[in-house]
């Protein structure tokens, strides 16, 4: 096997990471090793929202970079597609791994598969059923041009078996994203970052409740009644606790656009003084301390559903749906909406309950990327 792992934008690099130390970790150990190497996109491309995550996940530098960059979805997805053959075909893989449903994933596992290469999917089957999202048209279409397709909870196989896709191609394995949260969770517990923004000492674990907010899918942000209303709705509840809000790059084109910085604050107020405290995009670990510490987190990212669902911190999404029902019928999720009473009621019923019912969905114990290399090693 001569595999070639892609990785594009934000949420991949968390993905990715676990399945390259498992496939080092089987190649330390194995006569028949898998030869890999890794491409990067450049669908990301800022410090922020790209180098710090190979720093603070110990992701080799990639052999080869497209630095493709930002663009239309139609010139981001082509010139991916244009020098990915190019690499197709100088490199000649076997396989190609793509993990998740950004641009990349589709642009990446498309050009494989008219080449004849095999195509592995992990992340595979997840469907939210509005096709308004490109990742969901990115999903859908990844899926039906996988040949090995790993899946992270068992909603995933429904979706697969509905659309056609033959059970021996589906294989659950867990969730990467999960094996680094695992791995680096207590590494995390070293970062400085609630003391640097003043919610807590510097040497304090005991902050007071505060909550963390993510924005950034187009639904919510590139739509300027839908922003302001989300963003008037959580500087109301910004009275209880303080709101945290590392800004996408998106969504800060997006706020300056129109004209709604003045709901944002630079430094953090008195407790009961309304806040939303704008920060930069952060690096892994101070994420992930930002949110472990968190009172309540309001998002509409994926991967943050998850990850809130494995630490027992109450999750509110600002969207109409899923594509992760197990983090709402295990996990610490609620999915809101967008309209400010139901965000408003569901913030109120969630603040601060750590959520001591929920569960870790079904094989969310750090081995996902083990598993995942232990298939690829008996093909
Ligand atoms: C992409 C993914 C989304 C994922 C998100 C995580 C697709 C269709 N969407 O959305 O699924 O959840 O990444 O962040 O693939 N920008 C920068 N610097 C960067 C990257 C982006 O400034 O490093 C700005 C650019 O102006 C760009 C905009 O952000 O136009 C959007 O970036 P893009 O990669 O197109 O999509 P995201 O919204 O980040």
């Amino acid at each position: 096997m001569k595999l070639v792992n892609i990785v594009g934008a934000r949420p991949n690099f968390m993905k990715i990471a676990p399945i390259i130390d498992a496939l080092n970790a089987h190649n330390g150990a194995s006569r028949n090793p898998i030869e890999h190497i890794l491409v990067h996109t450049g669908q990301h491309y800022d410090e922020k929202m790209s180098k710090l995550f190979f720093e603070d996940l110990g992701i080799p530098k990639p052999d080869i970079d497209l630095g493709v960059g930002s663009g239309t979805h139609a010139m981001q997805t082509a010139e991916i597609m244009v020098k990915f053959e190019k690499v197709c075909l100088d490199a000649r893989p076997t396989h190609i791994l793509v993990v998740g449903d950004v641009n990349s994933t589709i642009a990446c596992a498309l050009v494989a598969s008219k080449l004849g290469i095999k195509v592995i999917h992990v992340e595979a089957g997840l469907r939210s059923f509005d096709r308004t999202m490109p990742e969901e048209i990115n999903r859908v279409l990844t899926d039906a041009i996988s040949d090995y397709l790993f899946i992270t909870e068992k909603s995933a196989s429904e979706n697969l078996l509905k659309e056609g896709v033959p059970a021996e191609k589906v294989y659950f394995v867990g969730n990467v994203m999960i094996d680094t949260l695992i791995k680096h969770r207590e590494k995390s517990l070293g970062s400085s970052i609630l003391g640097k923004l003043g919610l807590a000492a510097v040497q304090s674990k005991k902050p007071s409740p505060y909550c963390v907010l993510t924005l950034h899918r187009p639904s919510n942000v590139d739509d300027p009644e839908t922003l302001r209303t989300i963003l008037e709705t959580v500087h109301e509840f910004s009275a209880k606790m303080p709101v945290v809000f590392p800004v996408h790059p998106r969504t800060r084109k997006m706020i300056e656009k129109y004209g709604l910085g003045g709901l944002l604050d630079q430094g953090l107020k008195a407790l009961g003084t309304r806040c939303i405290l704008a920060i930069e995009p952060q690096g892994y670990l101070d994420f992930l301390a930002l949110i472990s510490s968190a009172g309540i987190v309001m998002t509409d990212s994926g991967g943050i559903q998850e990850e809130t669902t494995v630490l027992g911190v109450p999750c509110v999404t600002l969207r109409n749906n899923t594509e992760r029902p197990v983090t709402v019928t295990d996990g610490t999720n609620v999915i809101a909406g967008m309209k400010k009473d139901d965000i408003l009621r569901s913030a109120d019923s969630a603040a601060g309950k750590k959520d001591r019912r929920a569960k870790t969905p079904p094989l969310w114990d750090g081995k996902a990327a083990e598993r995942i290399v232990s298939v690829l090693a008996s093909l």
